[in-house]
């Protein structure tokens, strides 16, 4: 490309960071835990290969309306050459406390950290859904609770819009591969490979996810005396540590199989309310299923009226 140069006008340096540790390793590859000038800071490096990836995630978080509390916070987006490799590079604010799916594997948590939790995590997906003049709507596309990162006060922020859509309102989205994300998290309609997705469609996929991840603080939730079983990911009873296609048709569409709801989470009056929630929001129906606006409601008025 003869004009790529000019491209990388906004960008002729990078900046002085130190790769620190490396934390995980995704599928979209690695996050560390970096230095920058005084700042801990989160660098995820994308292989070559993963350049797409790296474009949606700058993208996405370019936009003005991608600064929010609730939203992983960039720093900014670099083009590593040396002589031998190119690599890929999104650097944002680094969290010590990890995803909720590590930190729910190692801690269990009070009714009133799983409502700030909950809250905080619908608030930035409903952020992220919303419409308004200034801001289009952004479907994540992989919603799950590896990509939902815990600030120090146990407020979540959203994260990994690798797979991420915008849609300006009234435009379609156009030519778009439905079947993405992780299995383990579609929706029946998305394992079914139904087409023709729109805008809608695609928030109501989040929201299905949004539903397992409910189901994972509740699950890990220690208002109930005695042991708390171990976490468990959503159907991994069901189908193990790595499904198939097949084992998650069978069981999501199929058998309209669900992670189980434990009869005594419902003489909970707050977690009552919270089962409800979550079985709407991962109905076999997609028009049946809570808005995040709705759910984020939903948990305000249960933590204030329903205490345990
Ligand atoms: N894992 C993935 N992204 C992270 C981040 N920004 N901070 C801490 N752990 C992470």
């Amino acid at each position: 490309d003869p004009n790529s140069g000019l491209h990388q006008s906004s960008q002729l340096e990078n900046r002085p960071i130190q790769l620190i540790e490396l934390k995980a390793q995704g599928r979209f590859g690695s996050v560390w835990k970096a230095q920058f000038k005084s700042e801990e800071v989160a660098v995820k490096i994308f292989p070559i290969q993963d350049r797409q990836s790296w474009m949606t995630e700058k993208q996405i978080f370019s936009l003005p309306s991608t600064d929010h509390p609730n939203i992983l916070q960039y720093i900014g987006a670099e083009k590593r050459d040396d002589n031998l490799t190119t690599e890929f590079w999104l650097i944002t604010a680094y969290h010590e406390n990890g995803s909720l799916c590590d930190y729910l594997k190692a801690n269990t948590i009070t009714w009133s950290e799983l409502c700030k939790i909950a809250e905080s995590m619908c608030r930035g997906l409903a952020h992220l859904h919303e419409s308004t003049a200034t801001k289009s709507t952004i479907a994540h596309r992989d919603f799950k609770s590896k990509n939902v990162l815990l600030k120090r006060d146990l407020t979540a922020c959203i994260a990994d819009f690798g797979l991420a859509l915008t849609f300006e309102s009234g435009k379609s989205c156009g030519d778009v591969h439905g079947q993405v994300g992780t299995r383990r998290y579609m929706a029946p309609e998305v394992l079914e490979g139904a087409i023709n997705f729109n805008c809608d469609s695609f928030l109501r996929i989040d929201m299905y996810a949004c539903g397992l991840i409910l189901w994972e603080l509740v699950s890990r939730c220690n208002f109930q005396v005695g042991s708390i079983p171990e976490y468990q990911l959503p159907f991994e009873e069901e189908v193990g540590s790595h499904p198939t296609l097949e084992d998650m048709q069978e069981n999501v569409v199929q058998k309209k199989v669900r992670p189980v709801i434990q009869p005594h989470w419902r003489k909970h009056s707050g977690l009552n309310v919270l089962c409800d929630t979550m079985e709407e929001c991962w109905d076999h129906d997609p028009e049946a299923r809570l808005s995040a606006s709705c759910v984020v409601e939903r948990i305000i008025v249960q933590n204030r009226y329903l205490q345990p």
